[in-house]
């Protein structure tokens, strides 16, 4: 007997495309061409270990082009593809302080925002990293975007997702119909489907946090994390600890196997009263993706985060994502109720 043909990205896409007689296939195309831009950067990735000898050849790639950074390398592939994909009107990028305008004619009516590469730290020394994408439908009628079409509340994605570059490239999406996980196969450049409707459980024995930073955070949160490591058997305690430091391969894993994740406010540096993570390129996104798969997420002092009314392109918010109930008891502790 044959054995079944896996599903490739694409197809998922159209068969989803389908359920929705009134699509136009925009956002099929959209996400088609991000997929592209995603494998283009996984290639970059997977060579990152020979930039360096490369490079001190003074090697210039095919565009004339030195070698570049890997993050700035991923910035521009992302968004040199996506400003032509014809489906964007404006783009913002972790990486660039100014909204990115799309070529003209080029012009549609979705906006991009993305962070090339999560998880710089880790480049150097072979750990994952990914990438993650935002999308929203524009608010301005035509033309170029603005930063107003940016500037919108999470809750109003049309998309979000990542990619991991791990021991295996996967790609994870959603559209608000539940969150789909793909793996790359090298040898014929495609993603096929490996995770359909990941559901996280609501609770777990894992926390992800940096820990160095425990002198500078609230007293709620450190009796949270002090809790964590109380020995309960019912409440499976203590936790075990895991921290990567790439927000992507941190979600990653507590999406797959549970799990919270806290980026907390912290009062180590006055000019980032807000915590690290910033909410268009990897709060609002994980937040959609987190809470399709069952989970939620919140900032430290209880405000979901897909409600927050973003004012500026760089926000930043202190963050507290994963199951339901590990964020519910986490909540309660923050809040000074427990
Ligand atoms: P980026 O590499 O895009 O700047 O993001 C890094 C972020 C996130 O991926 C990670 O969870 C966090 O920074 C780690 O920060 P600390 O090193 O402060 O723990
Ligand atoms: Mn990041
Ligand atoms: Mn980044």
């Amino acid at each position: 007997m044959n054995k079944p043909l896996g599903i490739t990205v694409s197809r998922h896409i159209l068969d989803s495309q389908r359920l929705h007689p009134q699509a136009t296939g925009e956002l099929s195309g959209l996400l088609g061409e991000l997929i592209v831009a995603a494998k283009t950067i996984s290639a970059e990735v997977n060579m990152a270990g020979l930039a360096d000898i490369l490079g001190q050849s003074g090697r210039v790639n095919v565009q004339g082009e030195k070698v570049q950074k890997l993050d700035e390398l991923a910035n521009s592939t992302f968004k040199r593809r996506m400003a032509r994909c014809g489906y964007l009107c404006v783009m913002a990028s972790e990486e660039e302080d100014e909204i990115i305008p799309v070529a003209e004619g080029y012009e549609g009516k979705y906006t991009l925002a993305f962070d090339p590469l999560d998880g710089s730290s880790n480049i150097d020394v072979n750990v994952s990293i990914g990438t993650i994408f935002s999308i929203h439908r524009r608010r301005s009628g035509s033309g170029q975007g603005n930063v107003a079409d940016l500037l919108q509340k999470g809750r109003n994605q049309v998309a979000a997702g990542y990619i991991i570059y791990g021991s295996s490239t996967m790609l994870v999406y959603t559209t608000g119909e539940g969150v789909h996980g793909f793996t790359l196969d090298p040898s014929v450049g495609e993603f096929y489907l490996s995770h359909p409707d990941i559901m996280m459980p609501t609770k777990s024995k894992y926390y992800s946090v940096n820990e160095g930073n425990h002198r500078y955070w609230s007293e709620g949160m450190r009796r949270y994390i002090e809790y964590v490591k109380e020995e309960d058997k019912a409440t499976h305690r203590p936790y075990s600890a895991r921290y990567i430091g790439s927000m992507v391969a941190d979600l990653h894993r507590n999406l797959i196997s549970g799990g919270i994740f806290l980026y907390p406010r912290d009062s180590k540096d006055p000019a980032k009263p807000a915590g690290k993570l910033r909410l268009l390129y990897e709060a609002a996104p994980f937040a959609f993706i987190v809470e399709q798969a069952g989970g939620r997420a919140i900032t430290d002092d209880g405000h979901e985060i897909l409600d927050i009314e973003p004012s500026d392109l760089h926000q930043r918010v202190p963050l507290v994502i994963g199951g339901r109930k590990d964020v519910e008891v986490a909540e309660a502790f923050l809040a000074g109720k427990r």
